[in-house]
């Protein structure tokens, strides 16, 4: 049987990931792809806990998140019920909103981003994704967006951080341009242009 596809949106707080995700898993299955829709971090109780950490409720380290991230990501990738694993195997495209990059960019900025990195991609749990693809913004314009759409802040959301973590992700993709199939969107336009944008950097993957 084919393999399903693996496919990542990255993007800074507020670049309109999930709404995007939305857009390109429509035109999937309108191509007759089946497609499960995931995010990180996931629901599990790591999941949990790690979404006190972001809300300022308990306090964490950056080598405690990455490697709650971690955990959180094996389970996502391994668990038999819904893992990532298990969809990709059956023949099931996968569309996940964050991944390991958001791990190197933001728990990136303040912890060692090559320890972040190393035992992120050296876990044989954890699955390389065919394609990820980053909406880029500005660390203001995602601003304005979160500002527009939350009440609540986490602990990234700041035009501080944001712009560090931008910087990270840069830097990042710069480290991994041979290994990994990387695609920067310029996400500060409508949605329909960000969207027929992302449509077609996806047919042009490969069937496999
Ligand atoms: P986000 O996509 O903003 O989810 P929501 O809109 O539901 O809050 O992701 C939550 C936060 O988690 C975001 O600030 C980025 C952060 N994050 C990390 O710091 N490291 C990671 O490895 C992942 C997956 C997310």
């Amino acid at each position: 049987m084919k393999k399903g596809r693996f496919i990542v949106l990255e993007g800074l707080d507020g670049s309109g990931k999930g709404t995007q995700a939305d857009l390109l898993i429509e035109e999937m299955k309108r191509q007759g792809r089946n497609v499960y829709l995931t995010a990180e971090p996931t629901a599990s109780s790591t999941g949990g806990m790690l979404r006190d950490a972001l809300g300022g409720f308990v306090s964490r380290d950056a080598y405690e998140l990455s490697a709650m991230f971690l955990l959180d990501r094996i389970f996502h990738n391994a668990n038999p019920k819904n893992g990532i694993r298990q969809y990709i195997e059956n023949g099931i495209d996968v569309v996940c909103d964050r991944y390991y990059y958001s791990s190197f960019a933001y728990q990136g900025i303040d912890a060692d981003l090559k320890w972040v990195m190393d035992m992120n991609l050296n876990c044989p749990e954890i699955l390389k994704p065919d394609l990820c693809i980053f909406l880029d913004i500005s660390p203001e314009a995602g601003e304005k967006r979160i500002a527009d759409n939350r009440l609540d802040r986490e602990i990234y959301e700041n035009a501080q951080a944001q712009k560090r973590i931008r910087a990270r992700f840069y830097e990042v993709f710069e480290l991994l341009k041979d290994s990994e199939n990387i695609k920067i969107v310029d996400a500060s336009r409508t949605v329909q242009e960000v969207s027929a944008d992302i449509i077609k950097i996806y047919n042009q993957l490969k069937e496999n």
